[in-house]
Parts: structure tokens; sequence; C-alpha cells
């Protein structure tokens, strides 16, 4: 049982009492996006109602109180993850954000990347596409648990200028061990990124034990609004980048023959900046501070066993996770002689909603997992009860039986 009242958290979601196809909505597609509480939705409609100003920019009341709700924002989020202020980017994404490093960094012929098989694309593309430059990208391989296999970081050497890797996987829920990793990069003079979209949501991040130099996510995972991610860049960076976006805000000095930038953040900040997406997203932290990230990574935990374990005694279901090892709220499997969209197609019919597919992780899917239809995958978050997993078990038993 939840150590903290589910039923009041369920009814700060309108969306959980809509029905589809006639059944009560079961959200199990939340590694997508998460939902959003009434106090994110409504504090965008005060944002708009009473705040909203082009901050920075002007100096009126409003363009103050803009500014100051927007700081603001950015406060919380580098308290949520022990940062500090100045360290916080706020980017459309972390797919936006991980691209920004990928061009930010001056990466030139001959430097070497190291990333891993457990990538989204989001953490796997920036890379590759920089082959085409002559930059070498080698990728750590996972085993049999779905774990990385940590020999693989032996090949951190002098000329690895960066080791990007992810701190939860959107396909097999596997958390890696961020810390050691960052520490092994780091005694090779390596940097390190890491792809954090689907764990800050889910447990309390603390960069400065992690010690990233650059870490990833998403607000819309995290009860925030679509359109706003965060780039986390460690102090130490700082000066090391190229600028990314120029114009407005970035700089501190233009003249024709000479650009000063401005100072971190601001620095990649250009242009006007989704002030109503940092400031939904700061009251999403408020939200999940009001739980307690420790209460909600039990939650997750305890609900990912008991998924873990139905479906495990299901006939005919392949699941891509081990029991074990630790991992995030998210399981991926697959019904044997069905297609994985023929999976969620038959589970929506009953108002549950899953992913298929490649999970935006094709080399993962289909050359390690060897899931060539993709799987399907059930990712929960704080809303989600026994119940709903209860009536998802009894649906997956009857697409078995179907598909004989
Ligand atoms: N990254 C999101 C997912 O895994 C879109 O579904």
């Amino acid at each position: 049982m939840a150590d903290f009242d589910i039923r009041g958290v369920r009814e700060d979601f309108p969306i959980l009492s809509k029905k589809i196809e006639g059944n009560q909505l079961v959200y199990f597609d939340n590694a997508a996006t998460s939902q959003r509480p009434r106090q994110v939705i409504d504090g965008i409609k005060y944002f708009y109602e009473n705040i909203n100003a082009n901050p920075i920019r002007s100096i009126h009341r409003l363009a103050e109180e803009a500014n100051e709700a927007y700081e603001s924002a950015r406060g919380k989020i580098a308290k949520f993850i022990n940062a500090y202020p100045d360290e916080i980017v706020f980017v459309k994404n972390a797919t936006e954000a991980i691209n920004l490093v990928s061009f930010a960094l001056p990466f030139d012929k001959g430097d070497h990347i190291l990333t891993t098989y457990l990538e989204h694309h989001s953490n796997l593309i920036p890379w590759l596409r920089l082959r085409d430059k002559g930059v070498g990208v080698d990728l750590v391989d996972i085993d049999q648990n779905f774990e990385l296999d940590m020999g693989g970081f032996n090949s951190v050497s002098e000329g690895t200028k960066l080791v990007a890797f992810t701190h939860g996987s959107n396909v097999t829920g596997t958390i890696t061990d961020a810390e050691r990793i960052s520490k092994l990069a780091h005694d090779s003079g390596a940097m390190v990124l890491i792809d954090a979209a689907q764990t800050v949501p889910h447990m309390k991040i603390d960069v400065k034990k992690i010690n990233p130099d650059f870490l990833a996510f998403s607000g819309h995972k995290m009860l925030g609004p679509f359109g706003i991610g965060v780039l986390y860049v460690n102090r130490r960076v700082f000066g090391r980048e190229k600028p990314f976006l120029t114009g407005g805000e970035m700089i501190s000095n233009v003249k024709m023959d000479s650009i000063k930038y401005a100072d971190m953040p601001g620095f990649f900040e250009a242009g006007t900046q989704n002030i109503e997406g940092a400031y939904g997203l700061g009251l999403a932290v408020d939200y999940l501070n009001s739980i307690g990230m420790d209460r909600i990574a039990a939650h997750d935990k305890e609900l990912t066993d008991y998924l873990y374990d139905g479906v495990k005694g299901i006939d005919g279901v392949h699941i891509y996770s081990g029991r074990s090892h630790e991992r995030g709220p998210i399981l991926s499997f697959t019904v044997k002689n069905a297609h994985s969209h023929d999976v969620a197609y038959l589970l929506n019919k009953k108002g549950i909603a899953v992913r298929s597919g490649f999970q935006c992780a094709q080399p993962l899917v289909e050359d390690k997992l060897h899931a060539v239809g993709g799987t399907a995958r059930a990712s929960l978050y704080l809303y989600n009860t026994q119940e709903e997993i209860d009536r998802f078990l009894s649906e997956l038993k009857n697409i078995t039986k179907m598909y004989g």
C-alpha cells in the first residue's frame, strides 16, 4: 500500500476519470508522458491571467513578476536535483538538451565518444551523427540481466571526450550505476552526460553525488507541461562550450566587430523562452515534493514488483526485465505469436494505455532484445494502483489465449 493518500492523488488528476472504449482509463504509458495534476493545469491558467509578460527584457511590473516566476521555477528545479540555479538551463525537452551538448561541445575529428546499447534514440543519434565529422563512437553492451556490461567502460581512454549514458532505460527499466560510471569516466579525463529523463520523475536525484557534467530531463514525464525540459550543466564546465542558439538574451554586449556572450544559464537560453512551461514545471516539482520522492520511489517499486510477478506468471509472455536488479517502473514484454501493436490495440479496447513498437530504441529492442516486432511496454507512476494492474493482468491473459 502506498505510503501516501493515493485516492487523494488520483483526484488531483482529472484525466484519470476518463472512459476509453466504455472502460475506465488505465494509464500505463507514463514513460512516454505523465498526466498532469490540477495544481499544474490551473497554475498555467493563473500564469496567463495574472503574470504573463516577457521576462528580462522589460522593466515594467508584469515583466518583473514574469521574471520572478521564471527564476523561482529555476530555483525550485535546482533544489530538486541539488544543483545551483545557474546550472539549470531551460530547454524544450531531454532530446533538445542532449542535442545542445552535441553542438556546444567542440567535437573534432579523432575525438572519441562512448555511449551504450541501452540508450533511447535521443542519447544515440546526436552522437552517431558526429561520426560524419570523424568522431569515433563506441557502444557499451548489455548483459543477460539487461544491465550495462561494466567491463565496456574500460574502453574509456585518453581520447574519450564524453561518456554519454542513460540513468534509466525507457525499455528495460534498468537503473544504471550512474555514480560509478561517472567516476570511471572522470578518472580517464572524459566528460559525462547522463540522460535522466526516466529517473528524475521517479527518484531523488542528487547531482552533487552522481557528479555528471551534463544531465538531461523532460518536464512532461514528471507532471509538468510539454515543451519544457532541463539541461543541468555543472559549473566546472562553464566556459568550455561553444554557443548553441544565438540571438537575444544570450549576449551581454554586441558590437559589429565583437560579441560578448552572457554568463550561464543565459548563454544557452537565446530568444524568448517557454516561461509558462518553466512556471508549470516548478509547480510540478512542488507537487512531487508535497508527496516526497522517497515515497514515490517506494510506491513505484511495490507496483512494479507486483506487475512483474503477475506478468511472469502468464504463459506465452516474455519479459525484458530482471526481477532483482534496480529498475524503474517500466516493464517491456511480448506475447507469443502477436505483434506488439496488436497487443497494445487489444489492451486499448479495454481502456488500458500501453506503448508498443521499438520504444525509440531500435538498436536495443531489435539487435539486443531480438524483439523484431517491437515490445509492448507498461510504465507506471504515482497515481497507478494494484487494482489497475489486476485489470491489466486479466486482459493480458485473455490476449495470450487468443494467440494460443
Ligand atoms: N521517451 C518516451 C518513451 O520512451 C517517448 O516512450
